[in-house]
């Protein structure tokens, strides 16, 4: 029998096939990918190629009219019920009779790239863990007795060479009733991470099974809700962290759990009523049912982990810090309390670093790929707790730093939570020593003259973390502050901004009949502890991989997303580095958790990067403390900082 030249693009993949070879057959011995759900028989439509024609000389290649067999009846009556688009074929009744070059279009692909993360980040390419498995099962028979599942389990054997896949007891009790109502033909969605089936669904289940990446931190709760085909996004949600009520940060939600009894329970149950919450508000504004959401990714920090998990947090808030479990966890999502979710629906948690350096840490660094790369990178994550990736290909570093709520607006006598009305970008005149300032909800500096209208909703209640940092950084600058991060006096700064409060001095950011807002000294002393810590912690690891220049420097969280590189290395609160080099990684923990839910193989990536991230400990480490000392000046007592200082002059 003749064989032929067929060539798979855009892959490039060739090979000789004989007369009537199937496409999707060709497909799979040269390992194309392209998709199937119904293995082969035709009513999916996963396969669809497009054939090409005529002469295809870079490839070496002329396509002869009827180089694809001509419709068969089964791919016919697909046309004829459903409509293919000019020039498409089903890959699985197509069969090769001549040499020929085949298309398979990215909606054909199961490991399509949806997303090219716009910062320093890896794209998604599409490998999701649940898959569908369309088979035909026996009708049981008295002549051979077998239970339904024994029989569903050897049509999956048979028809897709699936093999010991487990199933959860709710989804045993819909198995009768569904392969009775799909006349013993089912769709069964297969959890490839975990051999395991997780739906099923009578006949042919065409609509897309969705997923959830949930972002769960301290003050906030994000989730994406991904069609877990095509990797996109059906919508996308947040809302407050209801644990707040028991205690703003992570420590004192740690002490509101040892100082009452069952406070672990509460905050446990409120958490995971909000996720459930959120799933079914996502859903409904996707327009889909809650109940298709067959897994879930989370990602979060230690406290939020073992509250989540149902763990007292009471040895994550003493040294030495010790997690209940840092591995990577596949859990029933009813056990974290998802029940609105598919009945037999799993959930899968990032593995944590280390005792504060958690899931949503390594989601950073999954997202980000330090390891993937060559130059030397810097990743921040500011909260109540810094936590910092330091590395590359060769080797990664992580340490956590107490940097305490200071960069968050907590500590701060006019503080608040990034809110409208919040002080969020400060500029000082180095002359004059007069600010202006923007609030978060408004585009206008307060010197402009519609500021006050449009402001007027919001009011000004106060400064946020990124507002402190630019108010106490531009003190410097204007020579308000000095670089032990003493206030001067009216005198010797030359404006009457600064004023005796007690027995130092603060400056006067804004005023409005009795209302005021000053950064007094305390605000600096509790700025200068946080970017102390933040600071030694990141020279910590450059001590301990070798090195004194970084090529990168990444902030990540909402909380990098907002602050301004300048004035965070006024402050010293990051190493030295080119300004350009300095980056926001927006939310990179989110895309990690994204990453994690489209790409099975990024969680076994994650897993074995975790296992390799050397952990430091910066209670233990004697050079914390010189570190942290030298870096209470502003920006450092000894350190040159060359790059900032070229910036500035
Ligand atoms: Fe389902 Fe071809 S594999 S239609």
């Amino acid at each position: 029998m003749t064989d032929h030249h067929v060539i798979f693009m855009p892959s490039g993949k060739r090979g000789r096939f004989l007369t009537g070879t199937p496409v999707l057959t060709a497909a799979r011995q040269l390992g194309v990918d392209l998709d199937s759900v119904c293995g082969g028989r035709g009513i999916c439509s996963k396969c669809q190629v497009q054939p090409g024609e005529g002469s295809f000389s870079k490839l070496g290649v002329t396509v002869q009219p009827g180089a694809l067999s001509d419709f068969n009846s089964v791919e016919r009556r697909y046309d004829e019920k459903r409509g293919l688009k000019p020039g498409r074929r089903l890959g699985c009744q197509a069969t090769i009779q001549g040499d020929v070059v085949i298309d398979v279009p990215a909606e054909s692909q199961v490991h399509r790239q949806v997303v090219r993360k716009a910062a320093n980040g890896i794209p998604i390419v599409m490998d999701p863990a649940t898959r569908l498995h369309f088979v035909t099962v026996e009708e049981p028979d008295m002549d051979a007795p077998s239970g339904d599942l024994e029989r569903l389990r050897d049509a999956l054997r048979a028809q897709w060479n699936l093999d010991d896949l487990s199933v959860a007891l709710p989804l045993l009790r819909q198995l009768q009733p569904v392969l009775r109502a799909g006349k013993w033909q089912v769709t069964v969605a297969v959890n490839h991470d975990e051999n395991r089936i997780t739906a099923l669904y009578p006949g042919l289940r065409e609509a897309p099974l969705l997923g959830l990446a949930i972002d769960l931190g301290s003050t906030t709760i994000a989730a994406h809700l991904c069609d877990l085909t095509t990797g996109k996004v059906r919508a996308s949600g947040g809302v407050m962290n209801p644990q707040i009520r028991f205690g703003e940060d992570l420590m004192s939600r740690v002490s509101y759990s040892m100082m009452n009894p069952g406070g672990d329970v509460e905050m446990t149950n409120v958490v995971r009523d909000a996720l459930d919450q959120l799933a079914v508000e996502l859903a409904a504004e996707a327009g889909v049912d809650a109940g298709d959401i067959v897994e879930s990714v989370i990602v979060c920090n230690p406290v939020m982990h073992h509250l989540l998990l149902g763990v007292d947090p009471v040895e994550l808030g003493q040294s030495p810090f010790a997690l209940a479990t840092s591995d990577a966890l596949r859990l029933s999502a009813s056990e974290v309390g998802l029940t609105s979710v598919a009945v037999a629906a799993r959930v899968y948690i990032l593995p944590c670093i280390a005792g504060h350096v958690g899931a949503d840490a390594a989601a950073v660094a999954l997202a980000e790929a330090p390891d993937q790369d060559d130059p030397m990178t810097l990743i921040v994550d500011v909260g109540t707790n810094a936590e910092i990736i330091l590395g590359n290909r060769e080797r990664l570093l992580a340490c956590s730093s107490p940097t305490g709520p200071a960069f968050e607006g907590a500590q701060i006598s006019a503080g608040q939570r990034a809110a409208p009305g919040a002080i969020e970008r400060v500029e000082i005149d180095p002359v004059t020593k007069e600010p202006r300032f923007r609030v978060i909800g408004s585009d206008l500096w307060s010197d402009d003259p519609s500021f006050a209208e449009a402001t007027k909703d919001s009011g000004i209640t106060g400064i946020c973390g990124s507002g402190i940092i630019e108010a106490v950084a531009e003190m410097r600058m204007a020579g308000i502050v000095d670089s032990k991060g003493l206030i001067g006096s009216p005198v010797q700064v030359g404006t009457s901004r600064c004023e005796l409060v007690g027995r130092t001095h603060s400056y006067l950011l804004w005023e409005d009949g009795e209302r005021r807002i000053h950064v007094t000294q305390g605000d600096i002393r509790a700025i200068q502890l946080a970017k102390s810590a933040l600071y030694a912690g990141a020279r910590l690891l450059m001590d301990e991989a070798g090195v004194d220049t970084l090529d990168k420097i990444t902030l990540a969280g909402a909380f990098g997303a907002h602050i301004s590189p300048k004035h965070a290395m006024v402050l010293g609160m990051i190493p030295d580095a080119e300004l350009s080099h300095i980056t926001s990684a927006g939310n990179a923990a989110g895309h990690g958790a994204r990453m994690a839910l489209c790409n099975k193989g990024a969680r076994a990536h994650i897993e074995a990067l975790v296992r390799k991230i050397e952990k430091i400990e910066t209670a233990v480490a004697p050079r914390f403390q010189e570190h942290f000392v030298a870096a209470n000046a502003i920006p450092h007592a000894t350190a040159p900082f060359p790059h900032l200082f070229a910036e500035l002059t």
